[in-house]
């Protein structure tokens, strides 16, 4: 049995996980122990262990199914679907680049029907400096509320749009051809603003590519969202990780945002591979209410808020 070491790593999240090789199986009582302090900490990080992506993949199926990636299928690699590149390399003519990917803050594949539980994400080749990743805790943003405001928003749903990601729109560089697939695969779904995360019972703010909020008007879904996404963006609630080579850090999807901080000298690569586990709780298609046709509407509604 490993000697496992969890050592809390931030005040609002993260704790850092040794004393095991995540190259090798991992026996029930272990993994037992890792999801308990995963649903506790919320991200994981798992120092000095040099993967390969199968290696990764076969980890990664001890924190859930692994997704393969059928709703971004020009970010993952050819070979190894479940694998997704979070590179500043000039990817193939057939991938989309993830130059940009993260640079908001997020929750990942939002936009999806399924949308992720958690994902884990290794550390290729890092710049000397920078580069950083940071967490925010999703439950404490949402505990911190008012109570008049909890109950506003408990019962509240929104639509999540792939066409709010800076990857899916035209000024990123990606071809129009590649952009229109990436929105065809994923029409704008919904799913509530506050679910019930059934591990912990503890209610949590899932803000991810959130365009409205259903049932209010354009111009108060933005000033909502505007304000939630400040909120949540409260140092207070913010683990910052400053990455090594092969790192491994694990995040609760449900429960989290994150952010890749764009401060490092970009002529350096950052290459990461990221692998995703797919949730439990679907969401369902936002019909008749067209991935584009709202946003420009929308823009004009948040800069008249702002
Ligand atoms: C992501 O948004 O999933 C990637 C985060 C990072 O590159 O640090």
């Amino acid at each position: 049995m490993a000697n496992l070491n969890i050592k809390p790593l931030g005040y609002a999240l993260g704790a850092e996980v040794s004393g095991f090789d995540a190259r090798k199986p991992v026996p029930p009582a272990l993994r037992e122990e890792l999801l308990h302090a995963w649903y506790q900490y919320q991200v994981l990080v798992f120092p000095a262990q040099p993967l390969s992506m199968t290696e990764q993949i076969a980890f990664s199926r001890n924190f859930g199914d692994v997704d393969r990636n059928d709703m971004a299928p020009r970010y993952r690699d050819p070979d190894h679907h479940e694998i997704v590149y979070i590179t500043n390399k000039t990817l193939g003519p057939n991938m989309m680049s993830a130059k940009r990917v993260g640079r908001k803050w997020h929750a990942d594949a939002t936009f999806a029907l399924r949308p992720q539980k958690g994902a884990l994400l290794r550390c290729v080749e890092k710049p000397p400096v920078g580069g950083d990743t940071m967490w925010a805790n999703m439950y404490l943003a949402y505990e911190t509320l008012s109570p008049a405001m909890r109950a506003f928003l408990d019962p509240l749903e929104c639509v999540h749009d792939v066409s709010l990601l800076p990857g899916a729109q035209e000024s990123n560089g990606n071809s129009a051809e590649h952009i229109a697939e990436f929105r065809r695969i994923n029409p704008p779904v919904i799913h509530p603003l506050i679910p019930v995360i059934p591990e912990t019972g503890r209610k949590t703010l899932f803000l991810g590519w959130v365009r409205e909020i259903l049932g209010l008007s354009l111009e108060e879904s933005a000033a909502i969202i505007a304000f939630l996404d400040q909120h949540a963006g409260s140092p207070e609630f913010v683990f910052r990780h400053r990455w090594s080579v092969d790192d491994i850090v694990l995040w609760d999807n449900r429960c989290t945002r994150h952010i890749a901080l764009p401060d490092y000298d970009h002529s350096k690569t950052r290459h990461m591979l990221r692998t995703t586990l797919l949730g439990e709780q679907p969401g369902r298609l936002a019909e008749g209410r067209g991935s584009l046709g709202n946003r420009e509407t929308l823009l004009e509604a948040v800069q008249a808020v702002s």
